[in-house]
């Protein structure tokens, strides 16, 4: 989604947003733009350009040809019009004064935009942020801030916004309400971004922006005010990430990068939540009377984490014995959902960032539960908003398909599941002490499974040129395949889907023809009987089959299906772990053998900002 970079000090700008802007090129954009405020001929100088950053970067060579110490850059991913230089950000009232940048949606520009063009104000792009520059300046009399209070009174919908005015070029003003913002503290310098990985070159010290409040950024320091405009101070705290855990490390792409961190990633989540034979989280407030007395249990997440989710229900309830529901974040709060006081709600997301899943939250609230989440970006909006959060502690994850953070989401809701069955007395300490022998042995089994990549490559290079895949299983391997179908889809952009193996009789196999790949996951000991069948099913009808199974299944699933990737036996609670790794090459590198940009795919983002 769209990135955010504000500076404001004694070097030369443009080279310094440049370089903070291609840290947030991960999170997907379709055009690039910076505004300077240049002294010597007292005006804003704008150079916007659609397509890649080094495209604008060429225009402006690196920033060089861009004088002036205080400016604003944006990464835009089109909402409100075409990708063109013209919507590009930053988008400039009439006069060339005032200077935005925007992430969000501004929810009543429509009727803004008439308003204002009744007055006479003439509109260049088709942006909703275009109304937010024009509407500063219309309420413009000498004094900015009270011109953006006026807006800010006016607007509505999510939005982070950096604001730049030639008038009163020693300071930039930073807004946010359900887009997040970060400000950077500097020597002589300040910052404002949209992710704190744009400055970490420049400073470690930062403050996260609450909805509503506003920051006024000068060379010599930064001063809060809360949405009554009342001046507030802000907690600063110090980022401990090294700046080369965002880069590719040697790597091709970041998502390869992450898939091999998966073991070292797995270890720093789980060896500190074991500890004397029992699983332990740091901080947790939730009590176990508290857990007892639970009606039910929510899940809710978008994309990967939401298979996470799926994958947890089928966990927690085999474990607690609770009644668990999944649902989908963006459907949550449109659904009358029944929650109360004896109902936890699991949040699930990487960024912690996500739009439907921050509402989702947030309705949840509303409505009375308590919010327990999984997250991996400290300090983000999510993790600040829940009652409990539990850190994954993957690591900046930049490839937009997600992998990672995946696998330590998965961890963690499985130790969950174990906790709570423990408090609960649903499980036997023999099945509990195999349980943490399970997570003692996953990093290593990850390892192993991750060299044994070459075979994986070896069946991409078979089937990369396929143009529709069927990942198929039952229980916890449909879980899977609804994850291995989406990393596959999302970055080789072949048609793929996943379904339920006992499904595909109900209307889908009529679509299983000679020559179908079918991707058939059954590392479920229980129904690998069951999956056997499905297998026969749609290989009678032709189809090609690769078969994702266990060690000691794979002599009687090679007797049907055409390939057959195995992972090591495991306990069960670890299966879906081991088994998306192989999901995750095969997606890899395919995507690679078909040539397609897998870290950045096309119309995707990393962190999803808008409804
Ligand atoms: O940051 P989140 O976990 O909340 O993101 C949710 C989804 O957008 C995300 O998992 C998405 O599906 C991934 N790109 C899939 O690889």
């Amino acid at each position: 989604m769209c990135g955010i970079v504000g500076y404001i000090g004694r070097e030369q700008a443009a080279p310094i947003l440049l370089e903070g802007l291609s840290r947030l090129e991960y999170r997907g954009y379709d055009s690039a733009g910076v505004a300077v405020y240049d002294q010597g001929a007292d005006t804003l100088s704008v150079h916007k350009a659609k397509g890649r950053l080094k495209v604008l970067s060429d225009q402006i060579e690196g920033g060089a040809t861009v004088p002036g110490t205080v400016g604003l850059g944006h990464t835009r991913w089109a909402t409100h019009g075409a990708p063109s230089d013209v919507n590009s950000h930053p988008q400039v009232s009439r006069s060339g004064k005032i200077a935005v940048v925007h992430n969000g949606i501004i929810e009543n520009y429509a009727e803004l935009k008439a308003f204002l063009s009744e007055q006479g104000v003439p509109f260049t792009s088709e942006t909703d942020t275009e109304v937010v520059a024009q509407l500063i300046e219309y309420f413009y009399e000498g004094d900015l801030l009270d011109a953006v209070g006026r807006v800010l009174r006016r607007i509505e919908g999510a939005y982070a916004l950096g604001i730049l005015c030639s008038d009163a070029p020693d300071q930039l003003i930073a807004v946010r309400k359900d887009s997040p913002l970060i400000l950077g503290y500097g020597e002589g310098c300040s910052f404002l971004a949209s992710d704190v990985t744009a400055i970490l070159r420049h400073t470690r010290q930062v403050s996260y922006m609450e909805d509503g409040e506003l920051a006024v950024l000068t060379r010599d320091g930064i001063q809060c005010y809360n949405h009554l405009m009342q001046p507030i101070s802000k907690e600063i705290v110090q980022v401990d990430w090294e700046v080369d855990a965002a880069e590719k490390g040697g790597y091709e792409h970041f998502m390869f990068k992450e898939i091999m961190e998966q073991p070292e990633a797995l270890r720093r989540c789980i060896s500190p939540r074991i500890r004397d034979g029992e699983v332990y989280f740091e901080n947790f407030s939730l009590e176990d009377d508290y857990i007892r007395g639970l009606d039910k249990i929510y899940i809710v997440a978008c994309g990967s984490s939401y298979h996470v989710g799926m994958v947890g229900k089928y966990h927690l309830e085999r474990l607690t014995r609770k009644p668990v529901e999944v649902a989908l974040a963006s459907e949550f709060r449109y659904m009358e959902p029944i929650v109360g006081p004896n109902t936890l709600v699991i949040v699930i997301s990487q960024s912690g960032e996500t739009l439907d899943t921050m509402a989702a939250l947030r309705e949840a609230h509303r409505l009375g539960a308590k919010i327990l989440s999984i997250v991996n970006v400290v300090g983000s909006s999510i993790a600040r908003e829940s009652d409990q959060v539990l850190y994954t502690w993957a690591g900046p994850e930049i490839a937009v398909a997600t992998t990672k953070a995946y696998s330590t989401q998965l961890a963690l809701i499985n130790l969950l599941a174990l906790r709570f069955a423990r408090i609960l007395g649903t499980i036997t300490p023999e099945a509990y002490g195999a349980a943490l022998e399970g997570f003692r042995q996953l990093p290593d089994m990850v390892e192993q499974v991750l060299s044994h990549r070459d075979d994986i490559q070896y069946f991409a290079s078979q089937y990369f040129n396929h143009n529709s895949v069927f990942f198929i299983g039952r229980n916890v391997d449909y879980a899977l395949g609804l994850e291995g179908s989406l990393k596959l889809k999302e970055i080789s952009y072949i048609h793929s889907e996943a379904y339920a193996s006992g499904e595909l009789k109900h209307g889908t196999i009529s679509l299983i023809e000679e020559g179908t790949l079918v991707i058939a996951l059954s590392t479920y000991g229980p129904l690998f009987q069951k999956a056997m069948s499905n297998v026969v099913e749609v290989k009678s009808r032709g189809a090609d089959v690769l078969a994702l199974t266990t060690d000691s299944h794979r002599e009687e699933m090679g007797r049907t299906a055409d390939a057959v990737v195995t992972i090591p036996d495991i306990h069960e609670l670890m299966l879906p772990s081991l088994g998306v790794v192989p999901l995750q090459l095969f997606a890899y590198y395919v995507a690679l053998m078909r040539g397609c940009d897998i870290d950045k795919p096309r119309n995707l983002a990393k962190s999803v900002t808008v409804e």
